[in-house]
């Protein structure tokens, strides 16, 4: 377990527990001493098993697979050392900070012949699986109006996005954007759009009100024409002062060929039909899991180490995510539409990697 804080501390104590039946975690790294020994108390693990280097960790313990749970920098470092090992591989999203080191690892991972999993929880959230369900019902795609609204106006003390580059994209959009792509079953052909602070776009940090809490863009509007037809509009803010539609909460609109599946933050699907001049709208209800969110992702890992069903978010697939998340950062910077599909093809050439 590469990491024991922030949302490590969750994997820990949370998400992992349903599953100790079928893996147990042999070690735990963290580069913070109180967080390592909290995290190694917690499953008792002897201290030969505990490390504040994750190469210490390599060198020396026993394991089928790691789980990365450190911030994006860190996860190349991590990817590098397991594919030395052969061990395969879960890691937290982004793959990592930038395109190029989305790249390297996935060359890594592609010679080494690891599987590598990315967690990509909003995917397998009941209102989600009950909205695909409903797409499912209404023929084509035609497009999606996505919306994700938090309050953050106020700086919180240790928040990382607050001083974070592109926090909207990297930290936030990743996930919507790797959503647009589940909604419409399709990869994203082109992306154009901004994201901005809308502060420092007038010159200063306090030209609008709440610009002041992101160093970086707190707020993203962007266009997204999908390879089979599909479009789609994101909507992203930090900093919104009207209705929130924040994590788990986010709104989507899902207009296809025989009417608009609706999601709102009141978490209930509905579908949008008109028949002539008569408009009616009925709710689904909501699909019950056996799994949901990280413990969805859990699972099907797991499966997939032992034989099963490649995962939809492997590294082969979810390359494709961060690929539109750094063209929308490349789109902003330069006003311009970018390729994504071309992006992906010049970094990784033309070997991609069939998941097995
Ligand atoms: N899927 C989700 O819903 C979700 C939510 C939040 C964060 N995340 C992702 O989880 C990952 C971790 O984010 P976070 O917010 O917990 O970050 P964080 O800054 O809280 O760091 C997590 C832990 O990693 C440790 N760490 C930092 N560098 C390390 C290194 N080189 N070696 C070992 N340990 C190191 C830190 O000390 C900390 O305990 C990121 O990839 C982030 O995007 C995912």
């Amino acid at each position: 377990m590469i990491g024991a804080g922030g949302m490590a501390h969750s994997w820990i104590h949370n998400f992992w527990m349903p599953f100790r039946e079928r893996a147990t975690i042999a070690a735990v790294v963290d580069v913070n001493a109180d967080v390592l020994q909290e995290a190694g108390d917690f499953l008792e693990l002897p201290a030969s098993h505990r490390f504040t280097q994750m190469s210490q960790a390599f060198d020396s313990v026993e394991a089928d697979f790691c789980c990365i749970v450190t911030p994006p920098a860190f996860h190349a470092e991590a990817v590098e050392l397991a594919c030395a090992r052969g061990m395969d591989i879960l890691s937290e999203k982004p793959i990592a900070h930038t395109w190029e080191a989305c790249g390297a690892i996935y060359k890594m991972v592609e010679a080494s012949g690891v599987k590598m999993m990315v967690t990509q929880n909003y995917r397998y959230s009941p209102r989600i699986v009950t909205l695909k369900k409903a797409i499912a019902q209404l023929g084509l795609v035609n497009y999606v109006v996505s919306r994700y609204a938090s309050d953050w106006r106020v700086r919180k003390e240790g928040w990382y996005i607050h001083h974070a580059p592109h926090p909207i994209l990297v930290d936030c959009a990743i996930h919507h954007f790797d959503q647009i792509r589940n909604l419409c079953s399709a990869d994203c052909q082109t992306i154009s759009g901004y994201s901005y602070n809308p502060a420092r776009v007038r010159g200063a940090q306090d030209a609008f009100q709440g610009g002041a809490s992101f160093d970086g863009d707190s707020c993203a509007l962007f266009t997204l024409r999908m390879n089979n037809g599909s479009f789609a509009q994101y909507e992203g803010s930090n900093i919104a002062s009207g209705k929130p539609n924040s994590w788990h909460e986010e709104y989507y609109r899902v207009e296809c060929e025989g009417g608009a599946a609706v999601l709102d933050s009141d978490n209930k699907v509905r579908i949008e039909e008109r028949d002539g001049f008569a408009s009616t709208v009925r709710e689904l209800p909501q699909e019950v899991l056996p799994w949901s969110g990280h413990e969805a992702i859990i699972s099907q890992f797991l499966d997939w180490l032992d034989g099963g069903a490649v995962p939809a978010t492997v590294l082969a697939d979810n390359i494709r995510s961060n690929a539109l998340m750094f063209a929308a950062v490349q789109a902003s910077l330069e006003g311009s539409v970018v390729d994504v599909n071309g992006m992906v093809e010049r970094v990784l050439g033309d070997g991609f990697m069939t998941p097995m």
